[in-house]
């Protein structure tokens, strides 16, 4: 048998539950990682985690809010004590909020940067304590993959609270990126650009975005048909789509990228 993609090394995937994060976890267990696949949702991430080891793929399901700082020092902890640290980073725990700026209270606007921001710069701080000394030995460093979006590089009505948090996940990248290369720590930070992709979040947002009426329409399979149309591949992306372009950019053939953007979008930032 061949060796795995990310054969050996030691993946924390956050928002494993469901939707992208999920089928990162399937991916990266595939392809030979150990993953310690976190979420809130502990039935759905025990459940996960599980069926897979009852695969014989090595999966730990770990409770971890991201927007807890105490949490993230206790999930990368265990992490230390267990594995020996971690070699990969996926950040892509995220929540959603679609509501026309006139509506967005302070207190949604500030729950959706505690998460998706604030849960972010917890991640990539705490994770990257936790992959120094591996990234030190291994020849390709480490690796964090921070969850952005279409909405992180272009504007929709209804997503200012989100499309804010998503442009502040591509600019930590880069910080991040640049702060540990030039401290010579071996760890890689980019950010995946999906646009609209079929996960149970895009469920919720289809009826919220019927609601609202954002391209025109009340009716939730016309308001999908509209997303759909509007990306030039003519259909949404699946959580496999966006899980392949985590693995490459996560993996050691990418090894000579930092910084960057990935967009698994359709073809829409380009069109
Ligand atoms: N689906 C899309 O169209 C799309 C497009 C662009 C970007 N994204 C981004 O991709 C990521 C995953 O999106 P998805 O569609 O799979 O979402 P989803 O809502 O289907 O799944 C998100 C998971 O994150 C978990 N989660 C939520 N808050 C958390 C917290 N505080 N701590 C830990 N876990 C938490 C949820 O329990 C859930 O399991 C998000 O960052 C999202 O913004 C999604």
């Amino acid at each position: 048998m061949s060796a795995g993609r990310v054969q050996g090394r030691v993946a924390l995937i956050t928002g494993a539950a469901q939707g992208i994060g999920a089928a990162t976890v399937r991916r990266f267990a595939a392809e030979g990682a150990t993953v310690i696949a976190a979420d809130i949702d502990d039935d759905a991430g025990t459940a996960l985690a599980a069926e897979l080891r009852a695969r014989d793929l090595p999966v730990h399901y770990r409770h971890l809010d991201i927007a807890s700082e105490a949490e993230w020092i206790a999930a990368t902890a265990w992490a230390t004590a267990t594995f020996g640290g971690l070699d990969i980073l996926v950040n892509n725990a995220g929540i959603a909020l679609v509501k026309p700026i006139a509506d967005t209270t302070l207190e949604e606007f500030r729950r959706v940067q505690r998460i998706n921001v604030e849960g972010v710069f917890l991640g990539i701080k705490h994770g990257a304590a936790a992959m120094r000394e591996r990234a030190r030995r291994h020849p390709a460093g480490g690796a964090i993959v921070n969850l952005s979006s279409v909405l992180g590089m272009r504007g929709l009505p209804d997503n200012i609270a989100y499309g804010t948090s998503k442009g502040a996940v591509r600019q930590m990248t880069k910080c991040a990126a640049i702060e540990f290369a030039e401290r010579g720590d071996n760890i890689r930070v980019n950010s995946v650009h999906p646009a609209i992709t079929a996960t149970p979040m895009v469920a919720a947002e289809l009826e919220e975005w019927s609601a609202s009426a954002t391209l025109g329409t009340t009716d939730v399979s016309a308001t999908r048909s509209a997303f759909a149309a509007r990306l030039p591949l003519k259909r949404l992306g699946t959580p496999e789509d966006i899980a392949a372009m985590v693995l490459f950019v996560a993996s050691d053939e990418c090894a000579f990228t930092t910084g960057a953007e990935f967009a698994a979008d359709g073809g829409r930032l380009a069109a």
